[in-house]
């Protein structure tokens, strides 16, 4: 898997010189809102980073701007079991960077390689429904609502309720 390019941005492997950007996005309370963890130290990123590059189900590329080369995100397709042929699909942009469409154009792509050289059946995603700007990133990439489980979890301090997303390589080609 080598990096995919798209109009604006290419789709790179995350490696310890990207440490730092890494960090400056997963450390703040906004960005983690509406996911499980909390913000994260260096070491927390470090470590994660590790892990996802140590996990043969994880797929997980760096979002970098073409014109400037600064890593503005990550996302990444997990992997289930390969009977199934499917994976969730995740992503996070820094702050600075939303409002441009760069979440909905790495998740096109993202998707191309799940239905193409992944050969995959069905990619989802997962999250809070007042998570509304991740949302419309899913709808802009024809992720369809599937279920909605009220209140299904205990995140933060309070009862969560958990939205699922999820597109077909048929309709993706469709
Ligand atoms: C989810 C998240 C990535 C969405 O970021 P985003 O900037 O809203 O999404 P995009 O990069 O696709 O940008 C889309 C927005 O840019 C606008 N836009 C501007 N230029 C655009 C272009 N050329 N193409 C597409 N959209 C464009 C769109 O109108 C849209 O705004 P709207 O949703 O208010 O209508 C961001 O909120 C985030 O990182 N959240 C924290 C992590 C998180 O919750 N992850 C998801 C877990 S399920």
């Amino acid at each position: 898997m080598s990096v995919i390019e798209t109009p604006r941005l290419l789709l790179r492997q995350v490696v310890e010189a990207d440490l730092t950007a890494l960090h400056a996005i997963q450390a703040l309370p906004d960005a983690t809102r509406w996911l499980y963890w909390e913000p994260r130290t260096l070491e927390e990123v470090r470590a994660n980073l590790a892990l996802r590059r140590s996990d043969p189900a994880v797929v997980h590329r760096g979002i970098v701007v073409r014109a400037t080369g600064e890593l503005i995100g990550d996302i990444g397709l997990h992997l289930g079991e390969q009977v199934h042929r499917g994976a969730e699909l995740g992503y996070i942009l820094h702050r600075d960077h939303h409002g441009h469409g760069y979440a909905t154009e790495a998740g096109r792509a993202i998707l191309a390689l799940a239905f193409g050289e992944l050969d995959l059946h069905r990619v989802c995603a997962r999250l809070e429904p007042r998570n509304t700007a991740s949302a419309r990133v899913l709808q802009r990439l024809g992720l369809r609502r599937e279920a909605l489980l009220i209140e299904n979890e205990w995140v933060k301090g309070e009862w969560q309720s958990e939205a699922i997303y999820a597109i077909l390589a048929s309709e993706w080609r469709a």
